[in-house]
């Protein structure tokens, strides 16, 4: 079942035509499908349903409070790295004894506002955090739940700036640290340790990677309990892939058969933090053709969007389907889709075969649900786009369109007096 399907020549999301969207809150605009993100979830919930579990929707990938509230109501935990993920989530009506805080940068502060929130458990990346996490908790009186991340050192085949797992990567306590690093929690008053932790990559399409990383977390979690430790939680992280193009990543039914085949009458909840799965095939990008341009190396489409909006392709060179959003006849051409930030990596597409467009038709980014929005920036002053959320045949403003007050709102003039 798919929710962005042409009806005629029409590109629709659910039951809304993506052009009437599109006039309405002009481009560049998302938009998500309701009804894709829930399915995502239930696809990824249904998989782990013979084992204890739950599911922390990764924040980061997409978290506008519309979306996330959704997720609430699915049932879902989140996955959170700061004290802004955190007030989204509450804002959203998060269940705080759901949410799990990883992440390697904690600050005191945002250590503070979670423990008080009521938080399952800190994934702990370092032992100096650890004793920052204990402080704060001995100040407020309380105790902290932790697992350690470890970092497993496993190679997760996907592309380098995403990989997280490896050695060289500043994520996690590496594996041979770990058992030192239980000990010394041991010994904090203000410290309860609860479970362990990992999480080796996104956008990962084979289950080899994954297989190798439960498998050295089992051997850890046995060192682990020997020392009189009772590891409740098991966190995999996120990480399962989508399809952009052709990639033909694990379904979460096999992801949760390959994981499951390890946990059997094993008695720990399972947690995981996946976030593109859930949302980046449930999001699109709408931009408009503003000109055209052809040198004699190239056809350049100069389009609404930038790297501002969709940060992807200039970061990773990430590759994103476009379509037309009203199919049309025409000669097939390569062209570059390019956007009007000041910089050469901004692209959204190269040598990209499609129908040739003119200046004002609509084209639709697939793919652009996770990592999307959520990335986007102000660069070049441009206005961040509005979000929609499509369910059924209904849709919601999620986010407006920024204004020109917006962008300078938080500035001022100083009273200087140039000489
Ligand atoms: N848990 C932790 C601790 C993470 O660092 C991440 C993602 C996730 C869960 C969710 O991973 P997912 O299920 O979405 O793969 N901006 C990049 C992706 C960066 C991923 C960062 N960490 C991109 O656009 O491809």
């Amino acid at each position: 079942m798919n929710y962005f399907n042409y009806r005629g020549k029409d590109l629709y999301c659910e039951d809304v035509a993506l052009e009437n969207l599109a006039k309405e809150f002009g481009t560049p605009l998302y938009v998500y499908s309701g009804k894709t993100i829930l399915r995502h979830y239930h696809a990824f919930d249904n998989a782990f349903k013979s084992h204890d579990h739950l599911i922390c929707y990764s924040i980061k990938a997409n978290s506008n409070i519309g979306i996330l509230n959704l997720l609430v109501q699915a049932g879902s935990g989140f996955d959170i790295v700061s004290k802004g993920e955190l007030y989204r989530a509450m804002k959203a009506g998060a269940d705080p004894s759901k949410i799990v805080f990883s992440g390697v940068g904690k600050t005191e502060d945002e250590i503070e506002m979670a423990l008080i929130a009521g938080i399952l458990m800190f994934n702990v990346e370092s032992e100096a955090e650890l004793y920052a996490i204990d402080k704060v908790a001995g100040r407020l009186g309380k105790k902290a739940p932790i697992s350690f991340r470890v970092n497993p050192d496993v190679n997760p085949l996907t592309h380098p700036y995403i990989s997280t797992g490896l050695k060289k990567n500043k994520f996690g306590i590496p594996h041979e640290k770990i058992i030192e690093a239980y000990k010394r929690a041991l010994d904090l008053n203000n410290i309860e340790v609860v479970g362990i932790d990992c999480h080796i990559g996104s956008q990962i399409t084979q289950l080899d990677p994954f297989n190798e990383a439960v498998e050295k977390m089992l051997n850890l979690i046995e060192k682990i309990e020997s020392l009189g430790i009772n590891i409740k939680y098991v966190d995999l992280g996120g990480g399962l892939g989508i399809t952009y193009k052709d990639e033909e990543p694990a379904h979460p039914n096999e992801y949760g058969e390959a994981v499951l085949k390890y946990f059997k009458g094993i008695n720990k909840k399972l947690i995981f933090e996946p976030g593109r799965v859930i949302v980046g095939n449930a999001g699109v990008l709408l931009t408009k053709v503003l000109y055209k341009k052809d040198t004699s190396e190239k056809k350049f489409i100069v389009v609404d969007a930038a790297m501002n909006d969709l940060a992807r392709p200039a970061l990773y060179g990430s590759y994103h389907s476009i379509v037309p959003v009203i199919k049309k006849e025409g000669n097939n051409v390569s062209v570059d889709i390019v956007g009007p930030v000041c910089e050469s990596t901004d692209y959204l597409a190269k040598e990209r075969t499609i129908t040739e467009p003119e200046g004002g038709d609509l084209l639709c980014v697939m793919s652009a649900g996770a990592y999307g929005f959520s990335m986007a920036s102000n660069y070049n002053s441009r206005l961040k786009p509005a979000e929609i959320l499509v369910y059924n045949d209904k849709y919601y403003c999620i986010r407006e369109r920024d204004t020109l007050e917006d962008l300078v709102s938080k500035e001022n003039i100083p009273q200087i007096k140039v000489e």
